[in-house]
Parts: C-alpha cells; structure tokens; sequence
C-alpha cells in the first residue's frame, strides 16, 4: 500500500465517478471553425444541408430495417435480404454524412426524436403494409433525398467545398441510384410463369 494514503484512500480513488453533468462543449447549430481553408459561410452552409440530408438518411435507413423485419408474402425471402442490403449501405452513409459534419466543424444530429422533427420524410405506420406499398414508400424517401443531394452537392461546389461535393455525388447519390434501380423493377409487372 502507498505511504501516506490510507485504504480508504485508495479505494475511493479505483471508483468510478458516475453521473457526471456538465455544459455542452459545443451548442447544435454553431461551429467551430478548422484550419481547412473553407470559408465559415461554405461551412455553415455544409453542415445545415448535411444535417438535413443525415436526418432524411437515417430514416430512409430505418425503413428499410422495418421492411426488412415486416415484409410478406412470396418474395419474403429476396426483400428480407434486400432491404437488410439496402440498411448496411444506407448506415455506412449516416456515417460518413456525420462525420462530415464534424469534420467541417459542425455538430451533427444524432438522436431519434431530433430526426424524426427534422426530416422530410413522411412517417410510415407502425403496422405492417404490402409489399407494392413498402417499395413505393422507400422509393419515395429516395427520391427526396436524391432532389436534395443533388441541390445541395452544387451549393456545396459553387461555394468551394469540393470534399462535400464528392461525397453527397460519389456516396450519397449513387448508392441512392443503384437502391432505386433495384427497388423499382420489383414494381414491373413482369410474368414470372408464362409469357404474356
Ligand atoms: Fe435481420
């Protein structure tokens, strides 16, 4: 035992120092400016679209995850995987989108109740639905997304921030594009059996 430090001392000092609480660090909305050679305004600008294009994402994402759980009837088994696809690939772009809004100095959304106020996104119900219905609900997500990203990637060119740019059109928007793709051919009424 230390000299000098009686047991209790010790003790007391291997505890762990729980519910700590604390000011924020950093107010959501405000940001704190990186040597990155963007200009505060280009900054700014980024992390409110991003904001907003990571709440349309994570919900998009959640979706899928519902549909996944949720899905019926025939094709059960191919859409539980797709959509289980579609949800690791939407997730790996909440990261990236929330990382872009830190690294640009800003803070990012993070919790359930704050997306489910910012996004765009109309609530699906808490019930199962039909197979035609899941699909044209995540293909309207999508392209609600898709209209924004692609506004948001030229601000974010014109205004000088190529990083952001990048990412919404060589992430976001292409991952989008090919979920699409796939979604919507589900939607051909198609014979599986005999020819028409
Ligand atoms: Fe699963």
């Amino acid at each position: 035992m230390a000299k000098g430090r009686s047991a209790r001392t010790l003790d007391a000092r291997a505890r762990p120092i729980v519910n700590q609480k604390a000011p924020e660090i950093q107010a959501f909305g405000r940001l704190a400016r990186l040597p990155n050679a963007l200009s505060q305004t280009a900054a700014l600008q980024s992390v409110e679209n991003l904001n907003q294009v990571l709440a349309d994402t994570m919900t998009l994402r959640d979706m899928y995850k519902k549909h996944h759980w949720q899905v019926a009837g025939p094709t059960f088994y191919s859409l539980h995987l797709l959509f289980d696809k579609h949800y690791e690939e939407q997730n790996e772009l909440v990261d990236l989108l929330a990382e872009r809004v830190q690294s640009l100095g800003g803070v990012s959304l993070a919790m359930a109740p704050d997306v489910a106020e910012t996004t765009l996104i109309p609530r699906p119900p808490k019930g199962r639905e039909e197979v035609p219905v899941q699909i044209s609900r995540l293909l309207h997500a999508h392209e609600i997304i898709l209209k924004e990203a692609r506004a948001m990637a030229r601000l974010a060119s014109e205004s000088g921030d190529d990083g952001t740019n990048d990412l919404l059109i060589s992430d976001l928007i292409r991952t989008g594009e090919k979920q699409v793709w796939f979604l919507a051919e589900h939607l051909v009424d198609a014979p599986t059996v005999r020819a028409d």
